[in-house]
């Protein structure tokens, strides 16, 4: 019988050992308390009434907060701050970034980029959720904490993860050394290993994207969406379209299964909807490790330079021939 490791066991064992790692296994383990925390909010909202939105309140996207956007902050930034191994945040819900001013904090390593709930609109259906972390060294421990700091390319992450809240409560990171997965057992609330070195299948068979916006998307991208629904027994066409509304949900169904996930630009969204920092760099980064790829359209997604800590991408990741063929329709004169 498999030895069942804790998250913290595993990674000391096998991923991050020794001492200079120890505050980055702490980070992780702060992030952790959050998830289960969260995820009893989640499992309650409908007998706590905690679903709906946030007294008709907006973010800095002026897009509607719901009651657990809010709780979810809440709890990552109170357990984040508590920790003492992250010196300040980026939150999709603030419009700022946080930096933690205790003596502990002060003198961190990390910051960390967050989306504390994806897929909100799916809460009060009860469709999975996730959380979305990306984990930066600070420039400097001596200065103090600056928005510039956060301002980093992706391919300089550190670590990156998500935990997705559906059917099981599971935790998938990556410190740049592959991707595993900790499922939460609800009756010891531990994490313990459940996917080890997880590869995302190379092909895939399913396509991910909102179809309500077609007729918004560039030539190029239509003209994929078309090629995917072609018979064409050679390639297993049609593909099947995939597509939950919630980023973490598509994103961990293409990395087990195979698939492509889109977030184009469009006429109404120009740099797409997904924000770059906590959103689409710790995604591509997971699906590089799992042997996936991941592009803005144009260029790799870790490599494009942040200027701003809200700053949205157009994003094309998943298996890697789906993201080669869909660049070859993205480069074509013929449809730019
Ligand atoms: P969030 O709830 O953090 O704002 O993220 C929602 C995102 C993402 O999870 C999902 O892929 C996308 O919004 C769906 O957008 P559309 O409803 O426009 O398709
Ligand atoms: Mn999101
Ligand atoms: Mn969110």
């Amino acid at each position: 019988m498999k030895e069942k490791l804790t998250a913290y066991q595993y990674l000391l064992k096998d991923k991050l050992t020794g001492d200079k790692n120890r505050e980055l296994i702490a980070l992780l383990k702060d992030i952790k308390l959050a998830a289960r925390q969260v995820s009893k909010e989640l499992n309650n909202a409908s007998l706590d009434n905690t679903i709906g939105d946030f007294m008709g309140n907006k973010n800095s996207h002026g897009e509607d907060v719901k009651k657990l956007d809010v709780i979810a902050n809440n709890l990552f930034i109170k357990s984040l701050e508590n920790g003492g191994n992250c010196a300040g945040i980026v939150s999709e819900e603030r419009e700022k970034v946080l930096i933690f001013n205790n003596e502990v904090s002060k003198n961190s390593k990390y910051l960390v980029c967050i989306d504390p709930l994806d897929g909100s609109s799916n809460l009060d259906v009860n469709v999975p959720v996730g959380t979305i972390f990306s984990i930066l060294k600070r420039p400097s421990i001596i200065d103090k904490t600056y928005t510039k700091d956060f301002l980093q390319i992706g391919s300089r992450q550190v670590a990156a993860g998500y935990i997705i809240y559906g059917s099981s409560t599971i935790y998938v990171i990556t410190v740049g050394k592959g991707v595993d997965a900790f499922t939460l057992d609800p009756i010891v609330q531990e994490f313990y290993l459940s996917h080890e070195n997880i590869k995302i299948p190379k092909k895939g068979h399913m396509y991910s994207v909102n179809q309500g916006n077609f007729y918004e998307f560039p030539l190029s991208v239509q003209e994929y969406i078309r090629w995917c629904e072609q018979k064409d027994e050679k390639t297993k066409r049609p593909y099947s379209l995939r597509y939950v509304g919630s980023m973490v949900a598509d994103i961990h169904r293409s990395l087990l299964k195979g698939g492509l996930f889109i977030y184009s630009a469009s006429k109404k969204a120009p740099n797409g909807k997904l924000r770059l920092m906590y959103e689409c760099n710790p995604m591509a980064f997971i699906i590089e490790q799992a042997g996936g790829l991941a592009i803005d359209g144009k260029k790799r997604i870790l490599d494009i330079s942040p200027s701003s800590i809200h700053q949205k991408s157009p994003i094309f990741i998943g298996s890697s021939d789906m993201v080669k063929q869909i660049s070859k329709f993205l480069k074509s004169k013929l449809f730019n």
